[in-house]
């Protein structure tokens, strides 16, 4: 033990030098944008790494049912490698994992439901790969409280509204490696509010931490119902909610037009079809890669 720790003390005191293994090392080239903040070029994950496993249903139903911890990793550690049943590729574009998708970046999560060795441990994570001006649009984890950790980029400007009874909310600007605290049930938002790409760690308190697009989850409501939450205005006059909710974009947006015209890059008008954004695919799924 005490040879493990000296050994660990060494690696660390030297960890600019630790070299990375070659086949890691390939894993970690930069995404790049184009000009209008478009991801280009996806990792080749067939190259990079293997998909994430699939799980069939009987496969589930015992996973479930192991009355155990030890019972449940068994049997994952039975169905093959561990480096398939016991670790999660949240590469962009990679399998069974895409949790959001739009003009302003990539979000993919893993689950219960996609990586079921997370059961009963009351955790989950996602990873956000926002574009140049990307925004993560405001919604509400369910069930689980939520750190954002930003780990590649310039900053990350991020607020939330706990509940009723304020009239601002608590907004922070991220530096990388900073992590900031988005309550239960708290409105958020992230904003790349730079001509960079930025990435994000979610780390979420729950397996299953739902997510709750506001904007989307609001005009899905009858539209006199709508129409009467916000008082009748007269901007709305005219304005079909149920057609409208399907020109909201999807849950990675574009940001503040403002952050596209000072980076020189196309704010794109059109951006619907967010409203029928999926939840991540079913565990026994075909890979999306
Ligand atoms: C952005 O640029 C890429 C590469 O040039 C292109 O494939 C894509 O269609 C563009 N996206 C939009 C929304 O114009
Ligand atoms: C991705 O990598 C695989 C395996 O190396 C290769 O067969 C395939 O052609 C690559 N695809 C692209 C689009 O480069
Ligand atoms: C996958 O799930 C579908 C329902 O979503 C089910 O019909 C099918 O039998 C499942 N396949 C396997 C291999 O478990
Ligand atoms: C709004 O448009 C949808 C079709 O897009 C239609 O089904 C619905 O009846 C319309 N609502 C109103 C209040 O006109």
């Amino acid at each position: 033990m005490l040879r493990q720790i000296v050994t660990l003390a060494a690696w660390l005191s030297v960890a600019g030098a630790i070299p990375v293994w070659p086949e890691i090392a390939k894993r970690q080239g930069q995404p790049v944008y184009s000009s209008n903040g478009t991801l280009v070029n996806k990792p080749n994950v067939t190259e990079f790494t293997r998909p994430n496993p699939s799980y069939t249903t009987e496969q589930l139903t015992a996973l479930k049912l192991a009355l155990t911890a030890a019972e449940r990793v068994a049997l994952l550690a039975s169905y093959g490698s561990p480096d398939d049943y016991f670790k999660f590729d949240l590469t962009p574009d990679g399998s069974q994992s895409n949790a959001a998708n739009g003009l302003g970046g990539q979000g993919y999560l893993a689950h219960v439901g996609n990586y079921p060795v997370l059961i009963n441990t009351g955790i989950s994570v996602a990873i956000g790969y926002l574009n140049p001006c990307g925004l993560d649009s405001i919604h509400v984890h369910n069930r689980a409280n939520e750190m954002v950790t930003l780990v590649s980029g310039q900053s990350l400007r991020a607020g939330f509204v706990l509940e009723d009874g304020y009239d601002q909310p608590i907004m922070v600007t991220l530096g990388l490696y900073q992590s900031t605290i988005r309550p239960q049930g708290s409105l958020h938002w992230e904003f790349n509010d730079n001509c960079v790409p930025a990435v994000f760690v979610a780390s979420l308190s729950n397996e299953d931490p739902g997510v709750s697009r506001t904007a989307q989850n609001f005009f899905i409501n009858p539209q006199e119902v709508v129409d009467a939450n916000l008082a009748y205005p007269s901007w709305l006059d005219n304005v079909n909610t149920t057609d409208y909710r399907a020109q909201l974009p999807a849950a990675f947006a574009q940001g503040a037009k403002d952050c596209y015209a000072r980076c020189g890059l196309t704010y794109e008008t059109a951006q619907a079809g967010g409203y029928s954004q999926s939840p991540p695919p079913a565990t026994n799924s075909t890979t999306s890669a």
